[in-house]
């Protein structure tokens, strides 16, 4: 038995645009995911967040099924659009209701609420009227955003996470062009990157005024990076690669500066984002914990034929790949959690999403028999307990995800919960995997074999 401390945190994780639906109900306004998922060709089979799991209406089922699970902590994210139909100005009362509704409901199961302020659905006014991110008044309207919704649950919600994942917004978002606002311009999204850490540093003195004692942090996604030989070219892109995903945010969050590597890269190719005297100050505000969302792992190599430092991914054969063709590399989460304790100290860890999707068959007794799942949270606890073993300050975990959602670009055709959700009766089903997670939660740890 591997055993995990008695103050270890055992929760799920969602977010809004995923599971809410309910998207022109009670003065919800418009976001870039409405947007996006409306323009043809850019969400699987045209698909969108409109109804997705109708957790608007079933909040109550869904914080039943979490007790079914035995979840101690449920990770969620608030619908910026429905606090702000137009992203500032003037405060819609319903949708603060809701979320107080949830968190209410929340502490009565016993289940301790950790709230996502930002988790992509951005009010497409502000996209409109400033550019979204790009603008340096979005950051300012994020922390008026954050203050009303701190100030309305901040006596209640005591665990804060600013952003989820800077860098698939930045990047996904305004350079590949795969995820809302759809945008192609490396330029933006260097600034966009920026603006985001700044909207986190300062909102999170904002928060922690509304709520006394309150844990504040952010969530990254982070992945160790691998080099796909022992040559010093391609270590060198896998540094390179290392600085622009990971080292990005980790430096100026726990450093106070942007690593110099990526910053002589950028003014080389002219794109250094602006930045105001003071930035990096705001940015290094101290935090209560980081979020760490893993999944998989990076492998590069030296793109032949491009100029030199141009990563190219490599996919390795033979390994186990998800249905997001995602390999599955549990070592690398140990690998990011002890790196962050020993060379950036963090004062404390959340797993804040891991998981994996595959495909799911309901079977005649209506069960779902996800053994790889299983197995996939498994072998990735197994090594969340190695890095805890190694001293890494890992205080609680969430499984991404709580039930099958939409999943962005990929719309309905990957499924990630631990509860299966049939889209057509909006029934869930509790999968193998949620029963071996309950199990786990039960026995405070991992049982071997
Ligand atoms: C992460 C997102 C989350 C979910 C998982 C699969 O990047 O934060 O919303 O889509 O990937």
């Amino acid at each position: 038995m591997l055993q995990f401390p008695d103050s270890f945190r055992w929760g799920a994780a969602t977010a809004s645009y995923q599971i809410e639906g309910a998207v022109h109900e009670d003065g919800r306004g418009e976001s870039i995911w409405d947007r996006f998922c409306s323009t043809p060709g850019k969400i699987f089979n045209n698909e969108n967040g409109a109804i997705a799991c109708d957790h608007y209406h079933r909040y109550q089922e869904d914080i039943q099924l979490m007790g079914e699970l035995g979840l101690q902590a449920y990770r969620f994210s608030v619908a910026w659009p429905r606090i702000l139909p137009t992203g500032r100005g003037r405060v819609n009362p319903a949708g603060l209701d809701f979320y107080e509704r949830l968190v209410d409901a929340l502490l009565t199961a016993n289940i301790e609420p950790f709230v996502t302020l930002f988790h992509w659905d951005l009010p497409q006014a502000l996209q409109d009227d400033f550019g979204g991110w790009t603008s340096r008044d979005t950051a300012k309207a994020f922390v008026d955003y954050a203050n009303i919704v701190s100030e309305r649950l901040g006596d209640r919600v005591k665990n804060w996470i600013t952003l989820n994942e800077p860098f698939v917004v930045a990047k996904v978002g305004y350079e590949y062009g795969v995820h809302a606002p759809g945008l192609h311009d490396p330029r933006l999204a260097w600034q966009v990157s920026h603006h985001l850490l700044l909207a986190h540093g300062m909102a999170v003195p904002v928060i922690r005024a509304n709520s006394s004692n309150a844990q504040v942090g952010i969530t990254l996604n982070l992945s160790s990076v691998h080099s796909a030989t022992d040559s010093e070219r391609d270590h060198y892109v896998a540094h390179l690669e290392d600085g622009v995903s990971n080292r990005w945010y980790i430096d100026p969050l726990f450093r106070g500066t942007y690593p110099s590597d990526i910053m002589d890269y950028l003014e080389q190719h002219n794109l250094t984002p602006q930045m105001v005297n003071g930035d990096a100050a705001i940015i290094a505000v101290p935090m209560d914990f980081l979020g760490v969302n893993n999944y998989s792992r990076t492998v590069v190599r030296q793109k032949a034929g491009a100029a030199n430092g141009v990563a190219e991914q490599v996919r390795i054969s033979g390994a186990e790949h998800t249905d997001m063709d995602w390999e599955v590399y549990p070592e690398g989460l140990r690998e990011v959690l002890v790196r962050l304790h020993q060379e950036y100290h963090v004062p404390r860890l959340y797993v804040t999403e891991n998981g994996a999707a595959f495909p799911d068959t309901v079977s005649a007794n209506s069960r779902v028999h996800d053994a790889r799942r299983e197995n996939y949270y498994r072998e990735y606890l197994t090594q969340a307990h190695a890095a805890l073993s190694e001293g890494a300050p890992l205080a609680g975990y969430f499984a991404w995800s709580l039930m099958d959602n939409f999943e962005w670009s990929e719309g309905y055709s990957k499924r990630f919960g631990i509860t299966y959700v049939d889209y057509a009766t909006q029934r869930r089903i509790i999968k193998d995997s949620g029963y071996w997670y309950r199990n786990t939660i039960r026995a405070h740890g991992i049982r071997e074999g």
